[in-house]
């Protein structure tokens, strides 16, 4: 009896853990790892053999020559002591309804420190990953390159994920409801937050409703359309008005102007979002990871590959 008793309460607790993590509500705070993923993955073969070299020298081992691989590594670290200080490089907060994003007023931390945002950490890691040189086995072992005072590693994979984020429209959200975060709704039957719904539910429907429920088919049809029917605009995505590296203030003034023409408009607290919502607002989803992942290309091969840069502008 007893045996039977301790066996019965294993069931149940089995049982329940089983439940409990299905039931857990994914993780707050980012794209979520299918939005970096994609972001990256449509990023990857637009690489140029130069500027995979590179970016191949900078990725560790365990990446296996996958920058996708670790494109959410800043969030998986962002929890721990040593990278607390990173948490608001993934976001901004702009003023509530204003609609619009000012780098002065809105890139700093909750302390009010400047340039701890998500634009200003884009500016910062691009200007660190300027100082990159490839390896070469000829120079002396002991030369200190300017390369060696910042960690590329990092640099590299604080970039490729936060010019993800920065493209999550309500990532450029309200100050108040912390981009969405605070604004609880349905998601068809389940209760989560509004920025949850934009970091990973509609990605999650996608593919459920579209694409076998594969990662790599969305991706795949996302890249068929930059080339076939987004080509035009797909190249200016890449481009910086004055000729920057990259952009950052761009791609948030775009978020925040999303945010409020989509994410926010009828999702007001407790309401209920389904197909409509869902329907008018997935291909503002797949037009985003578009851009972040054809924006993150064109930073790199800029940073790496100054040829196919320089030959990009004399083209123009
Ligand atoms: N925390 C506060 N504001 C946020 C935002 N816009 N996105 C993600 N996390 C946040
Ligand atoms: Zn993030
Ligand atoms: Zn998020």
């Amino acid at each position: 009896m007893a045996s039977d008793g301790s066996g019965l309460r294993r069931v149940l607790l089995l049982v329940c853990l089983v439940l409990c993590v299905a039931t857990l509500p994914r993780r707050a705070g980012a794209w979520g790892a299918d939005g970096h993923h994609a972001a990256c993955l449509i990023a990857e073969p637009l690489l140029t053999p130069t500027t995979w070299k590179a970016v191949n020298s900078l990725l560790p081992e365990r990446a296996n020559g996958s920058l996708a691989s670790l494109c959410t590594w800043a969030d998986d670290i962002k929890w721990m002591w040593k990278y607390h200080w990173t948490a608001p490089l993934h976001y901004i907060d702009t003023p509530d309804f204003l609609c619009r994003y000012d780098y002065d007023r809105d890139c700093h931390d909750q302390h009010g420190q400047k340039g701890f945002c998500a634009s200003g950490a884009i500016n910062n890691f691009t200007s660190q990953l300027t100082n990159y040189e490839l390896p070469k086995a000829s120079r002396p072992l002991l030369t200190k390159t300017r390369a060696s005072e910042y960690n590329l590693t990092e640099a590299l994979l604080f970039l490729a994920h936060i010019v993800g984020d920065i493209h999550q429209p309500l990532h450029v959200g309200f100050t108040s409801d912390a981009g969405g975060n605070t604004i609880t709704v349905h998601w068809y039957r389940r209760k989560t937050n509004l920025h949850h719904i934009w970091d990973t539910e509609m990605i999650v429907k996608a593919e459920d409703v579209y694409y076998n429920k594969s990662l790599s088919n969305m991706v795949d049809a996302i890249i068929l359309n930059i080339t076939n029917n987004w080509i035009g605009e797909a190249q200016l995505w890449g481009e910086c008005p004055k000729g920057e590296i990259a952009c950052p203030d761009t791609y948030a003034a775009e978020s925040i102007k999303l945010a409020c023409q989509y994410a926010y408009r009828n999702a007001t607290p407790g309401s209920t979002l389904a197909d409509e919502y869902f329907l008018s607002r997935l291909p503002i989803v797949e037009t985003r990871l578009a851009q972040a992942g054809v924006r993150l290309a064109a930073i790199l091969n800029r940073l790496f590959d100054t040829k196919s840069a320089s030959q990009r502008l004399a083209s123009h």
